[in-house]
């Protein structure tokens, strides 16, 4: 699922790229972020892993920590991204332990299918505080290290915002304010030398997020124009190269990666289009 050293033989980066640099890593104990990092980690860098739950977070690091003989991979468990001082004691602990910050992968996010009706005012705080506000707070906590470091920004964002999906209001509305941030960081942060982009993943194979959106349909990959669904490994790739200096020139873009998926609708949840809307529509209906 993973990424391994078999990375190293296949890819088409050298293997060194990002040795010395030091990336931070919020949701790496995830699926998708934690191949971005594996490969970051197999090119030379060392990583803290930040996550709220304590065993999945210390297991990801010490797992990852594997991949390449001296590798520094730490563990920033207990950390919830909707608090700006639990991400500053993080940021201290990497920096004491790994001594600096060159990369920054936000990527925390939580999403669940729920139409409007059902969707609560806290379930829509909850998902924009940990997509949207955790990734301002990211940046605000890593801020000082970019600066000094010249650092870099990557925000995992998403396609579901380009269009109206059904069932996806609060992450569509936070992941549009993700790239709404990236965009004005880009030009902001820009004269000090840092560069923000976003990688945008499309349906991803065996992931938390394909689990809890997509009920996969025979035939479903073969209406992706590349005819397939996507690997934590694409993500990877695309993740090394906007960090690497062959995107030198590169801030303020969205790198959608998706096999051009979303130019054909998203289907994750058409399924329970329009008959499964209206049945809710008029559950609400008959309480008030
Ligand atoms: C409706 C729900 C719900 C559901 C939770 N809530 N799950 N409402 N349907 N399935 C409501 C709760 O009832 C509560 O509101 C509010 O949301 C907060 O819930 P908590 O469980 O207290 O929050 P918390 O423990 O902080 O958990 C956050 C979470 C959870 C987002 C709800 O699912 C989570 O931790 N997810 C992290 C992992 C994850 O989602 N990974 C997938 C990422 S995929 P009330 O009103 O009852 O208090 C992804 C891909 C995006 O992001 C794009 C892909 C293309």
């Amino acid at each position: 699922m993973g990424l391994d050293r078999s990375y190293l033989e296949t890819s088409v980066w050298k293997p060194d790229l990002f040795k010395g640099k030091v990336v931070f890593t919020t949701g790496g104990a995830g699926t998708i972020c934690r191949a971005q990092t594996e490969a970051l980690i197999l090119l030379g860098a060392d990583a803290a892993i930040v996550g709220r739950n304590k065993a999945n977070t210390d297991k990801a690091a010490a797992e990852m920590a594997q991949l390449r003989p001296g590798a520094k991979v730490i563990s920033c468990a207990e950390t919830d991204v909707r608090q700006v001082q639990s991400l500053v004691k993080a940021v201290e602990k990497t920096v004491r332990e790994l001594g600096k910050i060159d990369f920054v992968i936000a990527g925390a996010a939580g999403n669940f299918l729920c139409d409007f009706n059902h969707l609560s005012t806290n379930a829509f705080a909850t998902v924009v505080g940990i997509d949207l506000l955790g990734s301002y707070n990211t940046v605000k906590a890593c801020f000082d290290q970019l600066r000094k470091n010249k650092g870099q920004i990557l925000f995992v964002s998403a396609t579901l915002h380009y269009y109206g999906i059904p069932f996806q209001a609060h992450v569509g509305a936070a992941k549009a304010g993700v790239d709404a941030l990236s965009n004005a960081l880009a030009v902001e942060l820009g004269p000090l030398g840092i560069r923000v982009n976003c990688v945008s993943p499309g349906p991803i194979a065996e992931t938390e997020g394909f689990k809890r959106l997509v009920r996969e349909e025979k035939g479903y990959d073969k209406t992706i124009p590349i005819q397939r669904y996507g690997s934590v490994r694409d993500i990877a790739d695309a993740t090394v190269y906007l960090f690497s200096p062959a995107a030198d020139y590169v801030t303020g873009t969205v790198q959608v990666v998706d096999g051009g998926s979303w130019h054909m609708g998203s289907r994750g949840s058409h399924h329970l289009y329009p008959h499964e809307v209206a049945r809710l529509n008029a559950e609400q209906l008959s309480k008030l």
